[in-house]
């Protein structure tokens, strides 16, 4: 990778991650082949694998060499693209085209994206649990597989995007807004980034370093998401863009206008960088990485 910008390098690594993650996919077959289907189809649309990327890039941060990070990996992306699966749904966004191709919904109905969605989520234990016997420190395991449901569940991503739905249309004040992108989006990168930290031998207080870096990266990105809905096109995103429109969102966007909006994205990245800095170990490609993300384009 010597001779790689780090845009490349970005490429690269979604390539290598994509391997690991469609490795520990269930085979589709047997009388369930239906939501197994489903479930192959919505993670193997694409992405930029960025959870799992962030995910590794901390654990080598923190000096992690191991291959009990792996079944995380796979397990974070799991969440993720249920999320996803739900997030399309009729009831939900209700939107028709994800990661270039027709929603799971639309492909499947919309009883079998229920379900993937529900697959895909447990599975993600099932397949975190792998990890188990892939160390020696099965302790740190079973610490990251808590971290990992919480992050998800109420308390986490689940509860941001029943704020998210259910405030739908109605004015939203920009306390619950943060609230929402800090639980929709930004607790799953937590996730990824305090499952690195966790296994590469972190300690406690680093790992609140890295959860409230992982933290500011996820609301600059979701502030970043919503840039995009407004001002880039189906083609790049492969996701239809004014979905938030559509949907009556009130956004940062719709809250603060896009020039503040633009401006703090730079400003939260900034403060995910510090955060960084103030870390042990060096990793150039992490920093790297989340200035390409806020600033990507897609
Ligand atoms: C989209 O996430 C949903 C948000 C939380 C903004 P990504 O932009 O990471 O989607 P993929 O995985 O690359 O498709
Ligand atoms: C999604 O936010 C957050 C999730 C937990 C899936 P959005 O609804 O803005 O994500 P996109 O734009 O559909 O990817
Ligand atoms: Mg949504
Ligand atoms: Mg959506
Ligand atoms: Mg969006």
């Amino acid at each position: 990778m010597r001779n790689m910008n780090y845009k490349d390098m970005f490429s690269a690594r979604t390539e290598e991650v994509r391997l690991v993650v469609e490795s520990y996919l269930p085979p589709v077959e047997g009388h369930q082949s239906t939501v197994l289907a489903a479930m192959d189809y919505s993670v193997r649309a694409g992405g930029k694998r960025l959870r799992p990327m962030l995910m590794e890039e901390t654990y080598r941060l923190f000096g992690g060499q191991g291959k009990e990070i792996e079944p995380f990996m796979a397990a974070i992306e799991m969440i993720h693209t249920s999320s996803l699966i739900h997030d399309d749904l009729p009831c939900m966004d209700n939107d028709t085209l994800r990661r270039g191709l027709p929603t799971a919904w639309v492909k499947f109905g919309y009883d079998m994206a229920v379900l993937a969605g529900d697959g895909l989520l447990i599975y993600s234990m099932e397949t975190a649990a792998k990890a188990l016997s892939m160390t020696d420190r099965p302790d740190l395991v079973a610490r990251c597989m808590g971290i990992l449901a919480e992050k998800t569940g109420i308390f986490g991503m689940i509860g941001g995007q029943t704020v998210d739905v259910e405030l739908a249309g109605k004015p939203v004040p920009r306390e619950k807004l943060d609230f929402i992108y800090r639980l929709k989006t930004g607790a799953l990168l937590e996730a990824a980034m305090m499952i690195g930290a966790v296994l590469g031998g972190g300690d406690e207080k680093q790992l609140k370093l890295v959860e409230k870096m992982a933290s500011c990266l996820g609301l600059a990105f979701q502030i970043q998401d919503d840039i995009l809905d407004m001002t880039s096109s189906a083609e790049v995103l492969g996701k239809h863009v004014h979905s938030d429109e559509k949907n009556h969102k009130t956004t940062y966007v719709t809250l603060e206008g896009i020039e503040k909006a633009k401006q703090d994205v730079e400003r939260i990245s900034v403060e995910a960088i510090s955060c960084l800095h103030e870390l042990p170990g060096q990793n150039e490609f992490l920093e790297a990485l989340i200035r390409i993300l806020v600033n990507r384009e897609k």
